[in-house]
């Protein structure tokens, strides 16, 4: 749970910040009741539907469904990783983030340090080499861009880098686990030479790789740093960090393939524009792509290439485009990339061809629609075979059945409701009239301990629950004897303690409900879920008993006491007192 941050660690934390007091800082919040309102950061809306609930120390968007702690609340708005919102909030409460033991042998801070200083290594050395500045010139680099993007040079030679930075054994092997080395039968040598250097941020500002271009035909054009303890190439994207640092939420990310784009767009205006990092889109880049901004335009050559790599981006952002999330693609003209194009047309050119980038739903059905023969019913047939996997992918919402219904007219074929089609993890508005789960005495139950811990204190037995396998019961006992032991517990620290868990997004998805009803009667609602849940039970084994011929005296009285408990527990409910 969070990694090898200690749980202690964490409901601590949790028990220290204020969630109305963090948020508040980005979004200006009104108290609204006992509640805090605002209209949602993480989509457009003109009233408010994001409620801050200083009691649970969790916010929910009725409208988007998002929701969660403080924590949460920093990954998404911030874009941040968990142990990275962890360290912040830490730091805005005083507090040191303890490393549990394996952790501790991981001085991963020692490794930004080295980053850094090499950071500030190859910029110095961009003003020393005239041959470098000469060549961003000629590339129409400005220097204010240049700066902004603190590109910078490895000059020619072996070990620059070596005999500046890596003076001690420590160094040197910081040095090499940072991957700024290669390995040579004599010795390490630097992996970096003679190219302009692009440093790689992490989405808090931190240098974690480079990307070196050629300054002749020596080698490959780019040279990427490896995978290391801080870079991953699949969870990054080049820019990030500067085109967030312009907006808190922008209302379009543009993703293209190179450093030189980004650079190149950023000096012509166009501060929101990331490139991957010479790899295919990945999920967990489509997923920070949204987290920055509600729509994504992907930007790729027209060629044969450029169409794998935006089929690649679509399937990596179709589980991701819940309500209010769209992307676009942009095919540039053959032999054309974002950089040439912007320096060529100008600003205004490539601003209108954004406005007319492609619908992801047209570019779907244009890949489909091409394959096959849509004149004849077998290749229709086929249509729905090929495109239904994929549609499957789009988490249930308008988005989807609206997909649906093109494949319908384009198959001319009525296309039943898929298993898929379900709500997204968590993240699903309950609009749309219909409730997104019925409430189920179990249900209930669970939504009323997550919503209050406390309320765990009124169960006194699980006795009547022997044997219970009804589903969720599992989850109903472990919550009961997690919520027993620390009742004082905020529904946020508790669902920060089980986001690892197997149950975590059903019950986050529980702790956004609302349960009308006064506060002074939360006990007894939640003990009537408690005692429609024992009643389930009770139905459920007197359903299993053999015919009642077949049974002997021990099972004749057990289910004597069945029915005569199930009087008991229906008359309770009826708001008869129980025995
Ligand atoms: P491009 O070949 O399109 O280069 O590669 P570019 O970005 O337009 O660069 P210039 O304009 O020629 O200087 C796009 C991206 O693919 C990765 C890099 O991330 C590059 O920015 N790439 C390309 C590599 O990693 N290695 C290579 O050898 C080439
Ligand atoms: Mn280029």
């Amino acid at each position: 749970m969070g990694g090898l941050i200690p749980d202690s660690f964490i409901e601590e934390l949790l028990g220290r910040v204020d969630i109305v007091d963090i948020i508040e800082r980005r979004v200006p919040l009104r108290r609204a009741g006992r509640e805090f309102q605002a209209c949602c950061p993480f989509h457009d809306e003109k009233t408010p539907s994001f409620t801050v609930s200083p009691q649970k120390q969790f916010y929910h968007c009725f409208g988007c469904g998002a929701h969660g702690s403080a924590i949460g609340f920093l990954m998404n708005f911030e874009g941040l990783e968990f142990v990275d919102a962890v360290e912040d909030l830490a730091g805005h409460a005083g507090l040191e983030v303890p490393r549990e033991a394996a952790q501790k042998a991981r001085p991963s801070t020692d490794l930004y340090e080295i980053m850094s200083l090499a950071a500030d290594f190859y910029e110095e050395e961009l003003k020393n080499s005239p041959e470098a500045v000469a060549y961003l010139k000629k590339r129409g680099l400005s220097g204010e861009v240049a700066k902004k993007f603190s590109v910078g040079f490895a000059p020619q030679g072996w070990d620059n880098l070596i005999s500046r930075l890596g003076t001690d054994a420590n160094r040197l092997s910081r040095l090499k686990r940072a991957g700024m080395l290669s390995q040579g039968k004599s010795g390490e040598y630097d992996k970096f030479r003679h190219r302009i250097m692009f440093p790689i941020h992490d989405r808090r500002g931190r240098v974690i790789g480079f990307g070196g271009r050629a300054l002749d035909d020596d080698g490959p054009k780019y040279l990427n740093s490896p995978e290391t303890e801080l870079f991953h190439k699949g969870r990054e994207l080049y820019g990030l960090y500067l085109a967030r640092s312009s907006q808190a939420k922008l209302d379009r990310i543009l993703v293209v393939e190179g450093y030189m784009d980004v650079v190149a767009l950023a000096q012509y205006g166009f501060t929101n524009c990331v490139a991957t990092l010479g790899t295919a889109t990945t999920g967990d880049q489509a997923e920070l792509l949204f987290r920055a901004a509600d729509e994504v335009v992907y930007c790729f050559d027209g060629d044969r290439a450029g169409r794998k790599a935006a089929w690649r981006a679509l399937e990596a952002t179709l589980p991701r485009l819940r309500e209010g999330r769209q992307a676009r693609f942009l095919f540039l003209p053959e032999g054309e990339d974002p950089d040439s194009m912007v320096r060529t047309r100008g600003a205004e050119a490539f601003s209108e061809a954004l406005d007319h980038a492609q619908p992801l739903s047209e570019v779907f059905f244009d890949h489909f629609t091409g394959e096959v023969d849509m004149k004849s019913m077998d290749g229709r047939a086929r249509l729905v075979e090929l495109a239904r996997p994929l549609m499957d992918k789009i988490p249930g919402g308008v988005f989807h059945d609206m997909m649906r219904g093109r494949l319908e007219t384009l198959a001319q074929h009525r296309i039943s409701e898929p298993v898929g089609a379900r709500p997204g993890p968590g993240k699903r508005p309950h609009t749309a009239g219909k409730p997104v789960q019925q409430r189920t005495p179990m249900r209930m139950a669970l939504a009323h301990l997550v919503q209050n811990p406390s309320l765990a204190l009124n169960v006194n037995s699980l006795e009547a629950f022997e044997g219970c396998d009804l589903a969720g019961f599992d989850i109903y006992r472990e919550l009961v004897d997690f919520c027993g032991k620390s009742p004082n517990m905020t529904t946020a620290q508790l669902l920060e303690l089980w986001r690892d868990h197997p149950a975590q997004s059903h019950l986050n998805l529980l702790a956004t409900w609302s349960i009308p009803g006064e506060e002074s009667r939360l006990a007894q609602e939640f003990m009537d879920a408690v005692t429609g849940l024992e009643l389930q039970w009770t139905d459920t084994q007197i359903a299993r008993m053999p015919k009642i011929v077949d049974l002997g005296m021990e099972e004749r009285k057990k289910l004597l006491l069945l029915q005569q408990r199930r009087q008991q527990l229906i008359g309770a409910l009826q708001g008869e007192k129980p025995e």
